[in-house]
């Protein structure tokens, strides 16, 4: 065939097989997929078909991580969230074993209801009824209500 090998590997080596209808994550930074599989929701538990690579080569990347999820297309509200973590993933929307859409992840200016601010004097963390919101930084995220910025761990904060 005339696919391109962008990634340095041949078909020989492809370490995670196709799925037939679901979403591929792709170019998930390396040491990734487990904060990817967290947002998600998924610990395997619920019977997901899930298949997972981790540090595999890839040439836009030094190493990259692969998520990839049988039956399932991912929210907005997910997919601003996986951004924060993996800047670089592509998704793609696979049907019938094709890609059908396929679409970089944005940075939104902000995330609303998903991650829990660390500060305990938060007062979205004293059980108001205030919906978390966290502007999304170059470098991290900052509570909008208390200002606490977190640049590390992020994915500590996701809201399950
Ligand atoms: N994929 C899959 N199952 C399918 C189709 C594709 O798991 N039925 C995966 C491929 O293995 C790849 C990703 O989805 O990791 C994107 O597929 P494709 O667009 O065909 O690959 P590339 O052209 O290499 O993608 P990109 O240019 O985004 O790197
Ligand atoms: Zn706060």
């Amino acid at each position: 065939d005339d696919h391109d090998h962008h990634d340095g590997h041949d078909d020989h080596e492809l370490r995670v097989s196709k799925i037939r209808s679901g979403t591929v994550i792709d170019h998930v930074r390396g040491g990734q997929a487990l904060n990817v599989l967290a947002i998600l929701g998924i610990d395997g538990s619920d019977g997901e078909e899930v298949s997972v690579g981790m540090n595999v080569p890839s040439d836009r990347l030094a190493r990259k991580d692969i998520v990839k999820v049988e039956g399932r297309e991912l929210s907005q509200d997910e997919v601003d969230v996986l951004s924060l973590i993996a800047p670089d993933a592509t998704i793609n929307i696979v049907r019938d074993y094709e890609v059908i859409e396929k679409h970089r992840v944005e940075r939104p200016g902000a995330v609303e209801g998903v991650l829990s601010c660390p500060n305990p004097g938060c007062i979205t963390t004293g059980g108001e009824p205030v919906v978390s919101r966290f502007e999304v930084l170059d470098d991290g995220v900052r509570c909008a209500y208390c200002e606490t910025i977190v640049r590390r761990g992020i994915a500590s904060l996701i809201d399950t």
